[in-house]
């Protein structure tokens, strides 16, 4: 196994050796705040908030919600770690209750209890919009 991975590894850490040769930046800051907007937190929120219209009918669509939520805590730790605004402890804890607000979503989707799809859904809209009065709306962002 270990013989396995190794050159695997290696590649790697040439790739990584001539990224920063190259002066790029590192893989861990490679996605941007609106990149992880486009790609991962509108998509998978929409499937959440997409519930209060539409109730789930069958296992699929559970099963979307709770990606959606897995996708989401994803999105809360890479945002956490997207360039630093100004004040930066308060976008971290924002961070973590958008993670927060996803794993809930989560577990909810997962003992397919509607009710508390719903208050992830509502927490989530919170997050969102706390998040946004602050760095967005206000000149901070990223
Ligand atoms: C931790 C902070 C934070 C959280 C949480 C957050 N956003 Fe954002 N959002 C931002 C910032 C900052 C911008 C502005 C990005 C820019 O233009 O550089 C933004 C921009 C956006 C945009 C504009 C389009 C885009 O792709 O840039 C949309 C739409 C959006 N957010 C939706 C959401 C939704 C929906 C949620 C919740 C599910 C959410 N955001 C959660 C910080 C956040």
């Amino acid at each position: 196994m270990m013989v396995r991975t190794a050159p695997w590894l290696l590649g790697i850490a040439c790739v990584m050796t001539a990224t920063a040769v190259a002066g790029q930046p590192p893989v861990e800051s490679a996605a941007t705040v609106p990149q992880l907007h486009e790609t991962m937190i509108v998509p998978a929120s929409e499937v959440i908030f997409n519930v209060g219209r539409e109730e789930p009918t069958n296992s699929e669509q559970w099963t979307a919600i709770s990606r959606a939520g897995v996708t989401l805590v994803e999105a809360g730790k890479l945002l956490m770690r997207a360039s630093p605004p100004k004040d930066r402890s308060t976008w971290v804890a924002l961070c973590q209750q958008l993670a927060t607000a996803g794993a809930a979503a989560r577990k909810a989707a997962d003992a397919r209890n509607l009710d508390a799809v719903l208050q992830a859904s509502d927490r989530l809209v919170l997050v969102c919009e706390t998040c946004h009065a602050r760095y967005r709306n206000q000149g901070l962002q990223p």
